[in-house]
């Protein structure tokens, strides 16, 4: 089973080239958050985990999932980390939390995509995330290969104290930076709430006419890069530039 979290669908992307490669399925695990569900996985074969890495290690989201969900003891797990660059931290996080769950872990691997944390970076032009999707192709290939055979990764090198010190980075920065308090609507908006239903944590709900977000954000950048009109802005950082649409039609349909 191939599961997976996506904001902008980098990750989705990854996800269903794996599966289709290995002849599993690929669930998108943003409709058990959604629903406050802890689910109970009864196959006992390979697990393939799919998230995009979040200051320097895999999303927290896909950590949250797989931390209150039960699966069966000593499976398999391999994780595909989605980065604009580095995946940091994530094989260390990813080794603990397998320790942790009593899964066999396969290890860490990084693919790139496109860099899709548009309020804080410069978005490349589209010719240019073509290019990086692309790219990526042979990398994915080459690891649904591994998993299809049932070989593991290559362990990932990482430099003395990073895991300790991504963790007290991370702590800092989901507390005071991943709120919604600068995201705001523009008159462009057309009420059409796909926003809302972009949303993977279910954070959006409607207020008459317009969008209006909850607390629990976890910064995954799908409301401000999907929305059709571009009608969502981030304080001013995210005024007049491209949004980034991701390399699928619609990743949350
Ligand atoms: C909140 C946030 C934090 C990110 N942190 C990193 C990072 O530490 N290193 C990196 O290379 N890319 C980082 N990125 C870029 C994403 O990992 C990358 O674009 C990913 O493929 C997005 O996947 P998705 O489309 O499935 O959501 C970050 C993106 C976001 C939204
Ligand atoms: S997706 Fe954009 S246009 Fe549609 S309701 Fe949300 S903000 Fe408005
Ligand atoms: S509110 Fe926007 S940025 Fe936050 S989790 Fe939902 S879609 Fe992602």
């Amino acid at each position: 089973m191939v599961l997976y979290f996506t904001g902008t669908g980098n990750s989705r992307f990854v996800a269903e080239r794996i599966a289709s490669s290995t002849g599993d399925t690929a669930v998108n695990i943003s409709k058990y958050i959604k629903e406050h569900t802890h689910p109970m996985f009864t196959d006992t074969g390979v697990y393939v985990f799919v998230a995009p890495c979040y200051v320097s290690t895999t999303a927290m989201a896909m950590f949250d999932f797989i931390n209150d969900a039960t699966f069966p003891e000593g499976i398999r797990a391999y994780f595909v980390i989605t980065s604009a660059a580095y995946m940091g931290a994530a094989p260390a996080t990813n080794a603990y939390l397998s320790k942790k769950k009593g899964f066999e872990y396969m290890g860490t691997e990084n693919i790139i995509m496109p860099q899709n944390y548009i309020t804080h970076f410069k978005t490349k032009t589209k010719e240019e995330n073509q290019k990086i999707v692309s790219d990526s192709l042979p990398a994915i290939d080459r690891l649904s290969s591994l998993i299809r055979s049932g070989k593991s990764f290559k362990p990932a090198k990482l430099f003395f104290g990073e895991l300790a010190l991504t963790n007290a980075a991370c702590a800092i920065y989901y507390k005071l930076f991943m709120n919604t308090r600068k995201f705001h609507v523009t008159d462009r908006c057309i009420s059409c709430r796909k926003c809302v239903r972009d949303c993977p944590l279910g954070n959006i709900s409607f207020d008459g006419s317009r969008p209006v977000w909850g607390k629990n954000c976890t910064h995954c950048m799908a409301c401000i890069n999907l929305c059709p009109r571009s009608a969502i802005e981030y304080g001013r950082s995210t005024q007049g530039k491209e949004r980034y649409r991701g390399p699928m039609a619609d990743p949350h349909e």
